[in-house]
């Protein structure tokens, strides 16, 4: 498909008013996208788990506008926990502007959107993942009212699409367990322009595999992703840098495939470590881990080491450390981190997840 697949041309029914509610979850990358060209178009191909309890929730209100007079502007409100947001506004009107060539009804409406979290504001956790992606599943849902004949591949396709072009990361939130994104020679199908499922063989292991995410440190985010994105431009290391990330996906494949925990570690870990290391070595440089993500990670390392579980870390941009391990070990690691890394945790925080199956509409 292109983009210009993405353009609404049959013929269209007049809408209502009406609501329409998403709740989409989280992801977690196993290869990191870091790095983007223009139109929100990745650097290199990322693959992710889906999660399941870390989610937004959000509903979209529309009535048609009745003045013509107001038909050339966005027009909205955001309501975050219940509560009007201007200062969210600003994000949301970049990404009406951003997919308006797709949704060219949009400023024929009126609308009103309400979102929360189902974790805490302030956790570190970013929300724009899951938040981008509802709300632009609550678009497609519009979309279907206008043109009832969508189907849902498209349907799919169109809402990760939109996704994108809000947060690059988001457009991997619609479908679960592994999503794809980014056009890679040794995956069907995939392409930069939204995320697919993971097309071939995943081993049992994977489907309810567990992700504890420890919140090391809850602030605001020292650097915010587009800044860092940025920073790869005319990064010294770019180049090696997004070859990894392919050459990783590729040999992801087979572990997948197999189960093969102790390659499917190596390949995690360096992932998050390269992706760190890149904002170490730009310029400016940065260093997001705190003391306490590398206590977490030596500890994990100590106890891997002593007990042969195979339990391994993951970390975005920032200091909390995502511990990724089987179900079938559930019970010892969550003795692991209540015992050994809750101290580490800021106010002893961690939320529990796991790979989950996508979006859902309420
Ligand atoms: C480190 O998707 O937040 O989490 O496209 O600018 O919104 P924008 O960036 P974003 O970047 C996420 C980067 C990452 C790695 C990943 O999720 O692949």
């Amino acid at each position: 498909m292109t983009q210009q697949d993405f353009i609404p041309f049959q013929e269209e029914k007049k809408a209502t008013s009406g609501e329409v509610t998403w709740q989409s979850p989280s992801n977690i990358a196993l290869v990191k996208y870091w790095g983007k060209l223009e139109n929100q178009i990745p650097a290199n191909p990322s693959i992710s788990f889906t999660l399941d309890h870390c989610r937004s929730t959000t509903t979209l209100k529309f009535s048609p506008k009745k003045e013509i007079s107001t038909k050339d502007s966005f027009d909205f409100k955001f309501f975050f926990e219940g509560k009007e947001k201007e200062d969210f506004k600003p994000k949301i009107l970049k990404f009406f502007e951003r997919i308006e060539t797709y949704c060219p009804y949009l400023k024929e409406y009126q609308f009103e959107i309400y979102s929360e979290n189902s974790f805490p504001h302030s956790s570190g956790i970013a929300s724009s993942a899951s938040g981008m992606s509802a709300l632009a599943l609550c678009v497609m849902s519009l979309e279907r009212e206008i043109f009832p004949d969508i189907e849902e591949a498209y349907f799919n396709k169109k809402a990760s699409f939109l996704a994108r072009l809000g947060s690059g990361s988001a457009s991997r939130s619609i479908e679960g367990p592994l999503v794809v994104w980014g056009e890679h020679e040794n995956i069907k199908n995939s392409t930069d322009l939204y995320g697919e499922k993971f097309p071939y063989q995943v081993h049992e292991i994977f489907k309810n595999y567990q992700d504890s995410i420890l919140l090391v440190d809850k602030g605001e985010k020292q650097v915010s992703s587009t800044v860092g994105h940025d920073l790869m431009h005319g990064h010294p290391f770019a180049e090696v840098r997004f070859k990894q990330a392919e050459d990783n996906l590729s040999k992801l494949i087979p572990v997948l495939e197999s189960g093969d925990l102790s390659e499917f570690i190596k390949i995690v870990e360096s992932e998050a470590l390269s992706l760190h290391a890149m904002m170490m070595s730009s310029q400016p440089y940065f260093i997001l881990m705190k003391p306490n993500t590398l206590e977490i990670i030596n500890k994990i390392w100590s106890y891997r080491e002593k007990t042969g579980i195979p339990v391994c870390f993951t970390l975005d941009a920032g200091a909390n450390v995502h511990v990724l391990y089987p179900d079938n070990h559930r019970t010892e690691i969550l003795e692991f981190i209540k015992n050994e890394l809750v101290v580490y945790c800021q106010n002893g925080h961690y939320i529990c997840d796991q790979v989950g199956d996508g979006a859902k509409k309420l």
